[in-house]
């Protein structure tokens, strides 16, 4: 087929597929059934990888995720709703717990309970409470903020309207996940195409009467903000939450150890089919709640619970084509292009290959069998190789030892801490010079976590990189409108959405701004350290001058191979011009400086030789939350240095030289039981 007719063909599936969605989400009526509508968008996807020139930002591939619809009120949660980190095996549910071991300074016999419960693939809502009535509830959105659906969730029987308990909290949010049952979800098939589909599509009804015609269920499994809650674990506010008139699952239950876990895992997973609703696996959480307020959070992800997903769904399929694939970080990318396969409900094409180590260990080849695995929300990952099927004339693969993208040379690092290389090779092109790391450093940029630019997805930035409009960030903020107004697939009214989204973009938080630099090592934890410690935009400007970076070396959190790739950063010529170009555009708060009110208040702290009962994990995170600053070494600013058992005596003699107070584990106590 000649090219204008396959733009011609696709621009027609494309056109049928805004209206079916346009009718189905504003007039909430289906044109086709299910089927049919996920054939045409298979249709369509299998276009634009058959043809890469074929790209419209109405695509179904760029309309993915949870982004709150418009039609609803955005309202931010009193309490972010954060997500969970996964465990597939035993060995992970081990390290999860060696971590919470080693983070509360218990030793290895010392055992945990965990409250075990059913992980139901539905939607997450968040309720809020007033003296015992329902007022507010919201979707979970991007986590911080959801969408207003109150009025939808009302029409759920599941949801108490009003609770009379006299031991009910005053106000709370009650967190729960919507779904509808299988057997209901059979009734209205043609509709949608799976449960979890059927209840976001009802949750998401302009008219909540058409919502109260879907069987919603609800069950409730913890909180958010909560006032005065006296209950001090996860089973007891179960058991509450059922006392109130809340639904809990039935399946929920009181566990000690990693090896029974195991055991409950795989119990349910056999009784999996018998349920009539779906589960997608179990999630653990610490019981007492005393100490999951002492393991606290990590990023985006309470150290003290995970979900241990159900075993993966694998399928038999042969690599067609090995692709190296260029990373934001040069990290290349072996991805194997695979004989498309149903795995578990999904068409999968691409299975990663990891890295060139993996590649060489298990001797994959183009042409060979493969069982490919895909677990969860997790890529589709290639894990073994049918030796007996290959092909006689099958050759080795050789990893690229230039850039496919730049040609420049590839380098695999050296980490001084394993004295070992890097699994992974990178290529050696610094800042913007090699194509591929230029278009993925702009896709971190406008990305959700960093500049957050409503509507500017990858497809955007790729299609507008290859008609040259884009080649840095700062481009994004001089766009010709005139020019994308005239691209197929844009209109007046798109290009005016995209020009209000950069322009609100443009005021941005320090540590947001750090970054959406793409820093390698720097992620959204170490910008934000890095926020707190430089306070202003105009003291990053100042480091990225002077590169005097000795004093990012006090922030806890912030090391060597940090501080060497900022360095590394600010000594390429290109960033620099990025970095100036954008603070000409760019309005940048000084960081609002978290919690400055604890009792360890202007005062710095240094930790040298073991701490009794407490981990040094646990003693760093328990001076933050106390509005004091860990120091890394002794040097003039420390105000503290507290000595454990077996210190560094290097430490205590600079301390005395410099004058430094050094006190005990139980002085230190003290410090903290002070009410200031
Ligand atoms: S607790 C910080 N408990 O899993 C605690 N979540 O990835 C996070 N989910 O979005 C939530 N059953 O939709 C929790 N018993 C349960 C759950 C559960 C299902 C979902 C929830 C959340 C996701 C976390």
């Amino acid at each position: 087929m000649k090219d204008s007719l396959i733009k011609k063909e696709y621009s027609r599936k494309i056109k049928l597929f805004q209206k079916y969605n346009r009718e189905y989400y504003n007039n909430n009526t289906s044109l086709i059934s299910d089927q049919e509508f996920d054939l045409l968008k298979n249709e369509i996807l299998d276009l634009e990888k058959s043809y890469s020139f074929l790209k419209n930002k109405n695509s179904p591939s760029l309309s993915i995720g949870s982004i709150p619809s418009k039609n609803f009120k955005k309202v931010k949660h009193r309490v972010p709703m954060l997500s969970l980190g996964n465990a597939f095996n035993e060995t992970d549910l081990i390290n999860f717990e060696k971590k919470i071991l080693n983070f509360l300074s218990l030793g290895k016999s010392e055992e945990i309970v965990y409250s075990a419960e059913p992980k139901i693939d539905g939607i997450s809502a968040s309720l809020l409470y007033k003296d015992g009535v329902f007022v507010q509830g919201l979707s979970r959105g991007n986590g911080v903020e959801g969408e207003d659906i109150t009025k939808n969730l009302k029409t759920i029987s599941d949801i108490p309207k009003k609770i009379l308990a006299e031991n009910f909290p005053k106000s709370i949010d009650i967190r729960g996940e919507v779904f509808i049952k299988n057997s209901d979800f059979k009734l209205m098939k043609d509709k949608f195409s799976n449960p979890r589909n059927a209840a976001s599509g009802s949750l998401r009804q302009k008219d909540p009467n058409i919502t109260k015609k879907i069987p919603l269920k609800f069950i409730a499994y913890t909180f958010g903000y909560a006032e005065n809650l006296t209950i001090s674990s996860q089973s007891d506010f179960l058991k509450n939450l059922k006392s109130w008139g809340f639904q809990t699952n039935k399946f929920n239950k009181k566990i000690i150890s990693t090896k029974n876990l195991v055991s409950y895992h795989k119990e349910l997973d056999e009784k999996r089919k018998e349920l009539d609703f779906d589960i997608d696996g179990i999630v653990y959480k610490v019981n007492d709640f005393n100490l999951q307020k002492r393991l606290g959070f990590a990023a985006n992800a309470p150290r003290w619970a995970i979900a241990h997903k159900f075993s993966a769904n694998s399928s038999i399929s042969e690599i067609i084509n090995i692709e190296i694939q260029i990373g934001r970080t040069g990290a290349l990318t072996p991805v194997a292009k695979i004989k498309p396969v149903n795995i578990g409900g999904v068409i999968v094409s691409n299975a990663t290959l990891h890295n060139e180590d993996e590649i060489n260990r298990k001797d994959i080849r183009v042409g060979d069998i493969v069982t490919v695995e895909r677990a969860g929300d997790v890529i589709p990952h290639v894990i073994s190789v049918d030796q007996k099927k290959r092909k006689i004339n099958s050759k080795k693969f050789f990893f690229p030892k230039k850039c496919p993208s730049c040609g420049s040379k590839t380098v695999k690092d050296f980490n001084e801490q394993t004295k070992k290389f890097d699994a992974v090779r990178r290529c050696a092109s610094e800042g913007y010079d090699c194509e591929k790391i230029a278009v993925e450093k702009i896709k971190h940029f406008i990305s959700k976590e960093a500049l957050n630019i409503d509507g500017f997805g990858k497809r955007i930035v790729e299609n507008f990189w290859s008609l040259k409009i884009l080649r840095f960030p700062q481009d994004i903020f001089q766009l010709n409108y005139k020019k994308i107004e005239n691209l197929e697939g844009w209109g007046d009214l798109s290009v005016n959405n995209l020009k209000n989204s950069i322009n609100k973009s443009k005021k941005v938080s320090l540590d947001r701004f750090i970054y959406a630099l793409g820093i390698r090592h720097i992620g959204q934890e170490n910008a934000k350290l890095l926020a707190q410690h430089l306070k202003t935009a105009d003291n990053f400007f100042k480091l990225s001058k002077t590169k005097d970076v000795k004093t990012l070396l006090n922030i806890d959190g912030i090391g060597e191979t940090q501080i060497k790739s900022i360095v590394n950063f600010f000594s390429n010529k290109i960033n620099l011009e990025v970095l100036y170009e954008l603070k000409k555009v760019l309005n940048i708060p000084n960081a609002e400086i978290i919690n400055r009110s604890g009792v360890l208040k202007n005062k710095t702290f240094m930790l040298t030789g073991k701490l009794k009962g407490i981990s040094r994990a646990e003693a760093k995170s328990l001076i933050e939350k106390n509005s004091g600053k860990i120091l890394s070494n002794v040097n003039r600013k420390l105000d503290y240095l507290i000595v454990g058992d077996k210190p560094t005596i290097k430490k205590i003699n600079t301390a005395k030289e410099l004058n430094i107070t050094t006190i005990t584990q139980n002085e230190w106590i003290k410090m903290l039981n002070k009410t200031s």
